[in-house]
């Protein structure tokens, strides 16, 4: 491939004209060309993408399909203000949701990205309830807009200086066994997240005054954190015990991801109300928030709009997305593929002690680096030291975790064995280096 100087050039601009608090991001690729699994540079290079965008392009960038029935509705029309017009896409991304979501999920509200999913999420469970609580976990995130950043908590820095957050937001540990201070164990994870959950309610809010409990089913931001089996399960039985709304942020983990469509049906709960958003339209900009058409008919007219919301050339990608991952036996390639990375990387553990652990479910998968011979002393440092030599070596991985300390493996649900096997052994090649330095 040549290299595209102009290009490469114009990088040289970028702290003047994008904002520092984006522009500090890592690591900056200049992409000509974006396919499947790669990434193509300016610089004449070709990287693995294990980051899928954070979690948007699922099944694989551009893909063909999806190209195609973006740009059919792209020549019908680009954009409705849904409300004063309505277009079919978006009709017909409806019913595809429908049937591949938990029941009773049938309802929709659409925005843009996963902030307003969010937002959408926590307006209705406020306007549905009369109640104004919000329970959150900490280490979670949820989106950069104000009301999405007041229940966000994974770092101090996402909410450093914009103090005053929406009122109302109470958080409580999530059940993360690797870090819990009653012991390393799920259960003992699960006793200490319920423990103050119940603490809670006694010193701080009575139940009767919570609208809805927010929850990631698997922490993504927070650093892959896959939580004990019952746990959400344990929140279904809190939630109907109060009255209390269960929103599951499926915005990370839904779309494959985890290995089944929603991480809900991998652990077999049903929430009242849903956030989905990134893989639901292979990188057009589209977002919802989703309920049963029986909570969702509460929300009085004119009580939430969008202008751009529900985007027809967004709902058309959408709708193909979704296609792509049944045609294509998405699913079980992500199941597959899944547990021959976790192999891999827990084999990866098992050789650097640099590894605190290897963790993941479906695709979601992540490592823990840690100062060797401490007490899980977290370790950025290598974390970050390991994505450049694996960027180095061709391979796109992110960081996660609130000390920055986990690095997270996103890679499209049509990875391939020797994908799998090629990104296992550039890790190995870069820990090693890791661990031979002084
Ligand atoms: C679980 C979760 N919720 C919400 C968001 C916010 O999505 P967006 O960046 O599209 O606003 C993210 C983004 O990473 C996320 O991971």
């Amino acid at each position: 491939m040549q290299t595209d100087q102009q290009f490469l050039d114009m990088m040289k601009q970028l702290p003047d004209v994008l904002a520092p608090s984006l522009a500090e991001d890592w690591p900056e690729l200049p992409v000509v060309k974006a396919q499947g699994a790669y990434l193509y540079t300016a610089d004449g290079r070709r990287y693995l993408d294990f980051t899928s965008g954070i979690g948007v392009t699922n099944v694989g960038h551009c893909h063909p399909r999806v190209l195609e029935a973006a740009s059919r509705q792209m020549h019908e029309m680009v954009h409705s203000a849904v409300g004063v017009t309505i277009h079919k896409s978006l009709l017909e991304l409806c019913e595809a949701l429908t049937a591949v979501l938990p029941p009773k999920m049938d309802m929709f509200f659409f925005g843009n990205s996963g902030a307003e999913a969010v937002e959408g999420a926590i307006k209705l469970a406020r306007y549905v309830s009369r109640r104004p609580g919000i329970i959150a976990f900490e280490g979670g995130f949820h989106g950069r807009s104000y009301g999405a950043a007041s229940v966000t908590s994974v770092k101090s820095k996402y909410r450093d200086h914009y103090e005053p957050f929406v009122p109302g937001v109470y958080f409580v540990p999530y059940p993360y066994a690797y870090r819990c201070p009653l012991g390393n164990t799920p259960d003992a994870a699960l006793d200490w997240t319920l423990m103050s959950l119940r603490r809670l309610f006694q010193h701080q809010i009575p139940p009767s005054q919570v609208a809805a409990v927010l929850v990631e089913p698997v922490q993504g931001e927070g650093g892959y954190i896959v939580p004990p089996r019952d746990f959400l399960q344990a929140l279904r039985r809190i939630c109907d015990e109060y009255g209390i709304y269960l929103i599951l942020d499926e915005v990370q983990c839904g779309f494959g991801r985890t290995g089944e469509m929603f991480a809900a049906q991998v652990f077999g709960v049903q929430p009242d109300i849903m956030s989905i958003a990134k893989g639901i339209a292979s990188g057009f900009p589209l977002g919802a928030t989703v309920a049963s058409r029986e909570l969702m008919r509460r929300w009085k007219a004119g009580s939430h709009g969008t202008t751009f919301g529900g985007n027809p050339v967004a709902c058309a990608a959408g709708l193909a997305t979704l296609q792509v991952i049944a045609e294509e036996n998405l699913l079980e390639n992500a199941r597959r593929m899944g547990k021959r990375f976790l192999a891999g990387l827990q084999s990866l553990q098992a050789q650097y002690p640099s590894i605190g652990e290897a963790r993941g479910l479906g695709l979601m998968l992540a490592i823990e680096m840690i100062v060797p011979g401490s007490d899980k002393e977290p370790d950025p440092r290598a974390a970050m030291d390991l994505l450049n030599l694996c960027l180095e070596r061709g391979l796109l991985a992110y960081m996660a975790g609130t000390f920055g300390q986990v690095v997270r493996f996103i890679p499209p649900l049509i990875v391939t064995a020797e994908q799998v096997d090629q990104a296992l052994n550039i890790l190995d090649e870069a820990l090693s280096i890791i661990s031979h330095r002084p």
